[in-house]
């Protein structure tokens, strides 16, 4: 016999419905095959219980007092923080032009009343299964940023370099008017550009620009391996440039592939700015913190001598400027 205690918890389904009738009859007919229901008589009351109880699945009426199934399931769709939980609506009408409203406010699923039970019970089985896989896609990532934040922790002196990147490259992807998922990317990016680190033993991690020519190689080899380690995640399909070719120079002397100027992905160009910053701007073993102005002559020079993308260069300062000039006015 299978142990009990080994077993999965009952998947957790809420059901938002104003009408308690129909909330008593889909919550008898959900617990009778075993999952873990609640309930909610309006989109505030929802919100509030999907904070708390993380359900997931939401079925979802569509015609409710103040704000209606639509809004609620546009704002839950809107939120990174519940966008992937499926959410099915409950709708009176077979009107098309329902369908299209609920499919443009991010429906998943539609099921309409009456509702018949063995087609909510193939409904919520097929969108839990979905939901079952999304959440294992969220965890293997998790696992990444975890060992990506770990690779950090081994080197004191780049303590915090990741978010502070992952923050700029967010930020001069949306000065550059870069799409969302490229901003996306290049948040993510800035954590595990340097995860191929992990398998850099702590001897050449630690010892800064002094390497012999051997542990170069080795330590040249941390972009394809931190690709590698990346790749089976579709998720990060937009994330892999970005850890590849974070090395590579405009003039074609960077590693590992050799690539120059617009061969380099746009969004490897961009993080690498705002690596070398961040890296120039912090205290190393083998250097000092250098001033915000001399980073800048630097880095203008060393993009002139063709180390640097020299119009990203130009944006990434004219965009410091402007917070600045935010942060004064
Ligand atoms: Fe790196």
């Amino acid at each position: 016999m299978a142990d009990l205690s080994l077993r999965r918890r009952a998947p957790r389904i809420l059901v938002v419905d104003d009408n308690p009738d129909n909330i008593l009859l889909t919550r008898e007919l959900l617990s009778s095959r075993g999952y873990d229901v609640t309930t909610a008589t309006s989109a505030d009351a929802a919100q509030a219980a999907i904070r708390k109880q993380h359900p997931d699945l939401i079925l979802l009426d569509v015609i409710m007092p103040e704000k209606t199934g639509y809004e609620l399931c546009h704002e839950l769709k809107e939120d990174p923080q519940t966008r992937l939980i499926p959410v099915v609506m409950i709708t009176g009408l077979t009107d098309r032009e329902d369908r299209i409203r609920g499919i443009d406010a991010g429906a998943d699923e539609f099921l309409n009343k009456p509702i018949f039970p063995e087609e909510l019970f193939a409904r919520v089985r097929s969108l839990l299964k979905l939901k079952e896989f999304t959440d294992e896609l969220e965890s293997v990532e998790a696992v990444l940023f975890t060992l990506a934040r770990g690779v950090e922790a081994r080197d004191p002196y780049t303590e915090g370099h990741c978010e502070r990147l992952s923050h700029y490259a967010q930020d001069l992807g949306r000065y550059l008017h870069l799409d969302e998922d490229s901003v996306t990317a290049l948040r993510r990016g800035g954590v595990l550009h340097d995860l191929g680190k992990i398998s850099i033993p702590d001897h050449i991690l630690k010892k800064g620009n002094h390497l012999t020519p051997d542990e170069w190689e080795i330590m040249k080899q941390h972009p394809v391996i931190g690709e590698n380690i990346c790749k089976p995640l579709k998720a990060l399909r937009l994330v892999l440039p970005i850890i590849r070719n974070h090395h590579e120079h405009w003039d074609g002397s960077g590693y590992p592939d050799g690539l120059r100027s617009h061969e380099i992905p746009l969004l490897a160009r961009v993080l690498q700015i705002v690596d070398v910053y961040d890296a120039l701007r912090t205290t190393r073993p083998y250097k000092p913190a250098r001033t915000h102005e001399d980073t800048e002559n630097t880095m203008r020079e060393e993009a002139a001598r063709g180390l640097w993308d020299k119009e990203i260069v130009a944006e990434f300062f004219s965009m410091l400027e402007k917070h600045k000039e935010q942060a004064v006015a």
